[in-house]
This record gives structure tokens, sequence and C-alpha cells, in this order.
């Protein structure tokens, strides 16, 4: 059995046993998000600096002691997490600071963070007994969704924009997903899939609104943690859309502090699109959400009513961080700038975060020297045609030398 206490509402502080619950809070509604508790004082008995010395699993279930799962049998077979976490020196080099890591996030099986709370959400539907997961998504929670199903037998039904991205699409018909192309938003996606999951009696892994979500990406942080020796950082850069893998980020330092492996909190710092920035504006401001129409290239942060925000703009405040916004042109440099400097190719969304970390070292918000961690949540390749905007054409050469050598002397 797992070590979860309980689960407590965000709004009202109710608490709950797991088998009282299923989503969010009865009382407080979709905005009563529920808060996973675990008891601490056993899980230190289990979970040491030797038992982490002696494991061989690299993969985020390394961290089961931490993770709500009660049946591990359960499991996937899909490698999860024990992402690299590189030092980048031609960037470190060329911006002058020392202590930069980059998390490439987009190096999990569908390409993508969101695999993390996918692979505990196939676990928790297994659980209760459900074979049929639902979710709505800009894309890579259901492509994760659909692949975790897909690698265990169960069965995913998808709802997206239909505009998502065509390789988002593609994952989610080759992994045999049943997907539902919404004539609409993510956000009206997400209201239909809790429709559906009411009419169908479907297991919802909506983001924010299924707890566990936030659990699974915590194995982000608990890996950047271990990855750093348990020093941790002072700032850790995260692109937002529902708030919900930098409130998992938050969760998984939290989880550490109070078993004792780190001594403070790690500042977070919120990255949104100027075209779509609640999150940012309420972190900024006076806390309070206010939901946007979005109008920006990343598609994956393209969220105007952020699911898990109260919740992250809580774990931030607390964090001492702060938000930063990024205009679709900065993130579109910092693809190219990205990509040129260290081999790691970022979707939009995955690259908001190393925009908002160049404007924030320019502006000073942050000093050179500071030890800093910036996530790429999502590989380049789920969105080429944005990527594409971001570089120059190719040379275009008949298949002679000559013609090489002359284009080569053009290009100098
Ligand atoms: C690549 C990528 N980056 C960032 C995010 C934002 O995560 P969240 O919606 O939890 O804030 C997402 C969510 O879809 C994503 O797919
Ligand atoms: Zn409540």
């Amino acid at each position: 059995m797992g070590h979860v206490k309980s689960l407590k509402c965000l709004i009202c502080g109710s608490e709950y046993q797991e088998d009282e619950v299923e989503y969010t809070c009865p009382k407080c509604g979709n905005e009563g998000l529920l808060e996973v508790e675990y008891d601490y004082g056993t899980i230190k008995t289990e979970f040491t600096k030797e038992y982490l010395k002696n494991n061989k699993n690299y993969s985020m279930w390394r961290y089961l002691p931490l993770l709500p799962i009660n049946d591990a049998s359960k499991i996937g077979p899909l490698q999860v997490g024990f992402t690299p976490l590189y030092d980048v020196p031609i960037i470190r080099k060329d911006l002058g600071v020392r202590n930069l890591f980059i998390k490439d996030e987009g190096r999990n099986p569908t390409a993508s963070l969101k695999d993390r709370a996918s692979a505990v959400v196939v676990v928790k539907a297994q659980e209760v007994g459900l074979n049929d997961i639902t979710c709505a998504s800009t894309g890579n929670a259901a492509s994760s969704l659909a692949g975790a199903t897909a690698s265990v037998g169960l069965k995913s039904y998808i709802f997206v924009p239909k505009n998502a991205p065509k390789a988002k699409l593609t994952q989610l018909l080759v992994f045999g997903a049943t997907v539902f192309a919404v004539n609409g938003t993510y956000d009206e996606a997400f209201d239909l899939s809790i429709s559906a999951t009411k009419e169908f009696g479907w297991y919802n892994r909506n983001t924010g609104f299924n707890p566990y979500t936030v659990e699974g990406k915590k194995t982000v942080a608990l890996e950047i943690a271990e990855q750093l020796n348990f020093d941790v950082p002072d700032y850790i850069f995260v692109s937002v859309g529902d708030g919900n893998i930098i409130s998992g980020v938050y969760k998984g330092f939290f989880d550490l502090l109070n078993l004792g492996f780190i001594d403070r909190m790690p500042k977070l710092i919120a990255v949104q699109a100027e075209g779509c920035s609640p999150v940012v504006d309420a972190v900024n401001g006076d806390g309070i959400i206010r939901p946007v129409i979005p109008n920006t290239i990343a598609d994956s942060i393209s969220v105007g009513i952020p699911r898990s925000g109260i919740m992250a703009v809580k774990y931030i405040k607390e964090s001492g961080g702060f938000g930063i916004k990024v205009s679709d042109l900065e993130i579109l440099n910092a693809i190219k700038y990205l990509g040129s400097k260290s081999g790691i190719f970022a979707e939009p969304a995955g690259s908001t975060s190393f925009a908002g970390y160049l404007k924030a070292l320019n502006s000073g918000s942050i000093r050179k020297d500071d030890k800093v961690v910036v996530i790429i949540t999502g590989n380049g390749l789920k969105d080429v045609d944005s990527a594409m905007r971001a570089v120059k054409e190719p040379i275009y050469v008949d298949p002679t030398i000559e013609d090489v050598k002359n284009k080569l002397k053009e290009t100098k």
C-alpha cells in the first residue's frame, strides 16, 4: 500500500480518505482541487539516501514510496522519467553564466513531461477497476495518456481542440486512442470530457481535476534534486498553461523538504506567453486568476482557464517566485538559440521557459551566478511547423560539387 494520508481541499480544507472522493472536493466543486497528503513519518523509515543509492530503477518509479500507488503490479512498462539534466557548456559560455542546467523532458516516451502524470493515472484507474480513461488536452497530456493506455492494454478517449498540431494528433491515432477533435478551444474540450466522464462512467485524467496528475509530475523535481545531489537550485523556470506542472515541481521539493532531504525550497518562476498569461498576471498582481481568450503560437500553454491556477499561484508565491511573460517571437527565437547551442529541440511551450530565463537574466531579475534549472517540457518534433518559423530555409543545390562550392561562397 502507498503512504497517502488524505486528500485535502485547497479551498475549504476538508480532508478525505482516498476511497471517499474521486476528483475534486464534493463541497467546493471543480474549484476544490485536492492536495495529496502523505504520512511522511512512515516514508522516512523507507525512503532514505541509502535507499536511493541502492536503487537500480532509473525511471520515475525509483521514487515509489513517495507516490500514491496502492497496487504496484499495475505500473506500466514504458520508461518514464530519469531524463537528463544537462549543464549546457556552450550556452553557459555564451551567456557568461556558471550554474545553468537544462532538464530535457522531451526525452520521455511520448516526448513530453506529461508522461509522468499519465503513468500514475493509468495505475489509479486500474486500482478503481476502470479500463476506459478519458482526458481533454491541448495535445501532450492526451498523447501521453494514449501511449500509456496502449502499453497496458486499456482504452483512451481523447478530446483535443481540432487545431492541435498534427504530430500530436498523429501520436493519438497511432496509439489507438478514440480521438474527438473538438470544434472549439481546449477550455471547451475540458468541459466536454467531464460531461463524457459522467455520461459513460470513464475514468478522467484531466489536468488538475484529477488529483494524481500533480503527483506524477512532481517526480521531475525529485529527479532534479537527486541529480544535483540535493543542493537546491535558486530558481526553476517552468512554462505554464494550466499550472499543473509547476504545482508538481513545488510538490516534489515540498516532499523532500518534509523528509529532510533538502533545507529550503527553490523559487519557482512561471513563464507564460504574452497572449495568454492569466497565471503570471495573478502571481505578479493580486493573486486572482482572471480567464482570458488565449492568443499564442505555443499551443500547449494556450489555456484561457487554468485548471490548476489557484494551486499554482499559491505555490509560486509560497516559494518566493514570480512570473514572466514572453512574446511569441521570443519563444521562437528561444527554440533556435537552445537548439543551435545545445542540441536540445523544444516545442514552443517547451522553449517558453527558456525564453523567460533569458529575459530574467537580461533584465537583472536573476544574477549570473544564480543556480538555475530550466525545464524543457516537450520535444520540438511535436510541432515542426512552428519550429520552421524560427529558422532559415536550407540551401538548395543541384547535385554537383560545383554548385555546393558556389552556394557555400554565397553564404559567407
Ligand atoms: C510542452 C508543455 N509545456 C508546458 C505545459 C504546461 O503545463 P501546465 O498546463 O500544467 O501548466 C504543457 C501542458 O500541456 C506542455 O505540454
Ligand atoms: Zn472543499
